[in-house]
């Protein structure tokens, strides 16, 4: 299949960026979306031309790193899909596809299609974590936890961390991505000793970060790879207005 490509071209975080047209005639239907931009790269490297950065790891669609918005969609048209994932198949011969990074304020454009999503790991390191002793690890039974608790907190253990919420939002809001982040360990007992804390410094950092704010546009669940509902924004600003209260006394 013929594809035209037109990709954001970086040459730093303070270069100007431009859109650059690349011809492919000979995609493969069974192609990643990423072994697209490989083959890509190996004629640029052939020519002499520096390759297209973009950011991956596994290709599995559970490490998160891989992400790029594709003709203004994160991740791309398939939903509940990574772009590691996405397959060529998806879309159709001679079609125009526009690919650029992640877009938000908080993730500054590194090269190409690579961004700094440090922002989101500052997230986690101000609570994300259970720091409490807890000794040898306990008898599977001896902490009962109800399955439908078990099973909300695992659906926000899903979250891969890539940003594609951030980057689809029209406010560039962190909510779903902290919110599931949260969530995860709130629910369960072993994270109810720190549970105002953390609701409460990840809520700051996240502000503190320059994310917008949400005002429930959902386009984050719409694009989110591992289907995180937006249900936890409800439960992360209960647990931190509860937390600022019992810390207030009020
Ligand atoms: S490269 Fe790991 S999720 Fe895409």
């Amino acid at each position: 299949m013929r594809l035209t490509l037109h990709v954001w071209r970086q040459a730093g975080p303070d270069a100007p960026g431009k859109m650059v047209k690349y011809e492919v005639p000979d995609a493969n239907p069974d192609m990643s979306f990423l072994e697209l931009l490989d083959v890509v790269n190996e004629r640029l490297i052939e020519q002499g031309e520096e390759p297209i950065a973009f950011e991956h790891d596994c290709r599995e669609g559970i490490c998160g790193s891989c992400g790029v918005m594709i003709n203004g969609q994160a991740h791309g048209p398939l939903p509940g899909t990574t772009t590691c994932q996405l397959h060529l198949r998806h879309f159709k011969d001679g079609d125009e596809i526009y690919v650029e990074p992640w877009r938000s304020r908080a993730f500054p454009v590194l090269k190409d299609l690579i961004v700094d999503r440090s922002a989101l790991d500052r997230i986690i390191q101000a609570g994300g974590f259970i720091s409490v002793r807890t000794g040898e690890a306990p008898e599977a039974n001896s902490i009962p936890v109800p399955k439908e608790v078990a099973d909300e907190a695992f659906d926000a253990a899903t979250c891969i961390g890539c940003g594609a919420c951030v980057a689809q939002c029209p406010n560039g809001a962190a909510q779903l991505f902290t919110s599931a982040k949260i969530a995860h360990l709130n629910m369960l007992p072993q994270g109810a000793v720190e549970r105002d804390a953390r609701a409460r410094r990840m809520v700051e950092q996240m502000e503190a970060e320059g994310f917008g704010s949400c005002t429930n546009y959902a386009e984050c669940e719409a694009v989110c790879p591992k289907g995180i509902k937006i249900d936890f924004i409800a439960r992360m600003n209960r647990d931190y207005v509860r937390a600022k209260i019992r810390s207030t006394g009020a």
